[in-house]
C-alpha cells in the first residue's frame, strides 16, 4: 500500500544519483522539449486554500481527520494553510512574475457543494470565479483538478466512497463544475491519486477518512473507479473542446533480489501501485491476475459495469516521487511483499524518506506509453521535499534544484527516445499542508513563511523561471 511515509533527516548528495555507466544525457534546455511542451506547477485546495469554515464552505474529511488529536503531525491542520483563498490574486501575479503558464489545482467540493450534494454555496462558485478569471487575464492557463482527497464530511457520514450512491453524488458535483467554469477551462483532472486516498484512507486509515480494512477498501476502490470513468464522461459531454484527464500515483517498481519470489513480489506491487486504477479505464480491467486477494471486488461489479469503468481519456497524469524496491514478505497478509526503505538500502533520498532515483520516471514514461490506448502523458506532479531554510531573505534550495535537474533530464531521455509525454507540473508552487506530515516538509518553489505569510521565491523558483525563459543554464 503507498502510504505517506515519515521524514528523514538525510539529504541527498548528488555525486551518489549518477550511475557512472548512464548513457550521456540530453542538454536540458526547454526548447529541447518542444514549443507544444506544456509546463506549469501543481497544487490542491485542501493543502493551500485555508479558509475552512469561510464564506458558507462546509466541512471535509480532512477537516474532520486533522482536527483529531494525533492525526497529524504536531496536531498541524488545513485551516489556514498558505491563506490561498485570501491570497490568491497575489500568488498568481508572483506565478506570472515566474513565467509559470499552467497552473494546476482543484476545486473544493465542500466549498462549492456544503452538504456534498443539493444546495449549491453561490460565494464557493464565485471564488472560483475570480481565480479563473484572474489566470485567464494574466496568461495562466487553468488545470482543474475535481476531486483531491477532500471529500464532504456530510457524504462521508453516509458512507463516502463505500457507498455505490457516490456515483451519483459526484456525478452531481462533476456536472456542476462544467456547468460552471466550463465555458472558461478547458483542461480537466477527474481524480487525483485513486490509490493513494482509497489505500491510505480506507484500508490503513493514516488519511483522511481513517476507515480500516478490506471491508471498507474494497468497496471505495470499485466505486472510486467508477467515478473516474462518469466524471471523464460528464466533463467531456458538458465541455466538448476540453482535453479530460485524471492522475494517478505511480512508482517505478523493482525487486530487491532477482530471485522468483521477489520478482513476483514486485509484479504484485506494481499491480497494486500503477495499474489498478489505469487498467479498467483502459478497458482491461482489473489486473486481479497479479491481485488475487482482491477478487471479492467482483461481488461489488453490478452487470454492465466493466463497460462503465472505461473511459477514453485525453490524457493520462503520471504522479513520480520515487521508486520502490521490493522484497517477499510471507507474513504480510495478501500482498506478501515489504518496500524496502531507501535508507536501508543506502541510497540518496529526500526529506520524505524517498529515495531520489531520476531514471525512475524514465522506466514509467516507458511503460505508460506502451499502453496503445493512452493518447498522452501528461507528468502532472515531480518534485521533492528537502529541509529549505530562509536566511537573510533568501531559500539556497541547490538540491531541489539538482533533483529536478536530474528528473527532467530523464522525462526528456524518454521523449527524445519517443514516450509520448507532452507536460510537466513541478509539485508544488507552495509550501503546503503536506497531509499527515503537516507543514514540516516543503515542497514549494516558493518558500511560505506560516506565521507571517510572506512568499519568497526559492533558488528552484529562480531556477524554473530561467529556465522557462530558455535561458542557458
Ligand atoms: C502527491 C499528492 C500531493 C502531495 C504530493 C507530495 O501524492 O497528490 O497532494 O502531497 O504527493 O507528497
Amino acid at each position: 500500500m503507498q502510504q505517506k511515509p515519515s521524514m528523514g533527516a538525510a539529504a541527498f548528495c548528488m555525486t551518489d544519483t549518477t550511475n557512472k555507466q548512464a548513457p550521456q544525457q540530453p542538454v536540458l534546455t526547454r526548447a529541447a522539449f518542444g514549443d507544444d511542451f506544456q509546463w506549469g506547477v501543481a497544487t490542491a485546495a485542501y493543502q493551500i486554500e485555508g479558509a475552512h469554515t469561510a464564506e458558507g464552505k462546509g466541512p471535509s474529511i480532512w477537516d474532520t481527520f486533522a482536527s483529531r488529536k494525533g492525526k497529524v503531525k504536531h496536531s498541524h491542520t488545513g485551516n489556514q494553510a498558505c491563506d490561498f483563498f485570501h491570497r490568491y490574486s497575489d500568488d498568481l501575479l508572483l506565478m506570472k512574475a515566474m513565467g509559470i503558464q499552467n497552473f494546476r489545482f482543484s476545486l473544493s467540493w465542500s466549498r462549492l457543494l456544503p452538504d456534498g450534494t443539493g444546495k449549491i454555496n453561490q460565494a464557493g462558485i464565485a471564488y472560483y470565479n475570480r481565480l479563473i478569471d484572474q489566470c485567464l487575464e494574466l496568461g495562466i492557463t487553468p488545470w482543474i483538478t475535481l476531486y483531491h482527497w477532500d471529500l464532504p464530511q456530510a457524504l462521508e457520514i453516509k458512507g463516502g466512497w463505500t457507498n455505490r450512491d457516490i456515483v451519483g453524488w459526484f456525478g452531481a458535483y462533476a456536472t456542476l463544475c462544467a456547468n460552471s467554469f466550463g465555458d472558461r477551462v478547458k483542461h480537466w483532472m477527474v481524480l487525483n491519486e485513486p490509490m493513494v486516498f482509497t489505500g491510505a484512507g480506507y484500508f490503513l486509515g493514516v488519511h483522511a477518512p481513517g476507515r480500516r480494512g478490506f471491508g471498507s477498501f474494497i468497496p471505495a476502490v470499485h466505486h472510486t473507479a467508477l467515478c473516474q470513468a462518469e466524471g471523464g464522461r460528464i466533463l467531456k459531454q458538458l465541455v466538448p473542446d476540453a482535453q479530460v484527464g485524471t492522475t494517478f500515483s505511480c512508482s517505478h517498481v523493482e525487486p530487491l533480489r532477482e530471485q522468483e519470489n521477489d520478482i513476483r513480489a514486485a509484479k504484485r506491487v506494481d499491480a497494486l501501485l500503477n495499474r489498478l486504477f489505469l487498467e479498467p479505464a483502459l478497458g482491461l480491467g482489473y489486473p486481479l491476475e497479479e491481485l488475487k486477494f482482491m477478487r471479492r471486488i467482483e461481488k461489488h461489479m453490478k452487470p454492465g459495469d466493466e463497460e462503465l469503468l472505461r473511459f477514453d481519456f485525453d490524457f493520462i497524469g503520471i504522479q513520480n516521487y520515487t521508486r520502490e524496491v521490493v522484497r517477499y514478505a510471507f507474513w504480510t497478509p495478501f500482498i506478501q511483499a515489504n518496500l524496502v526503505p531507501a535508507k536501508k538500502r543506502n541510497v540518496p533520498y529526500t526529506h520524505m524518506n524517498w529515495e531520489v532515483y531520476p531514471e525512475g520516471i524514465y522506466h514509467l514514461l516507458h511503460k505508460y506509453s506502451g499502453y496503445s490506448t493512452i493518447r498522452k502523458l501528461i507528468i502532472t506532479e515531480n518534485g521533492a521535499a528537502f529541509p529549505d531554510e530562509l536566511r537573510d531573505g533568501q531559500v539556497n534550495d541547490q538540491q531541489r534544484v539538482d533533483f529536478l535537474q536530474l528528473y527532467l533530464q530523464q522525462v526528456l531521455r524518454a521523449r527524445q527516445e519517443g514516450a509520448n509525454v507532452e507536460g510537466y507540473f513541478v509539485w508544488s508552487f507552495l509550501d503546503n499542508f503536506e497531509w499527515t506530515e503537516g507543514y514540516e516538509p516543503r515542497f514549494g518553489l516558493v518558500h511560505v513563511d506560516y506565521s507571517t505569510q510572506q512568499r519568497t521565491v526559492k533558488s528552484s523558483g529562480h531556477w524554473y523561471r530561467d529556465f522557462l525563459r530558455g535561458h542557458n543554464l
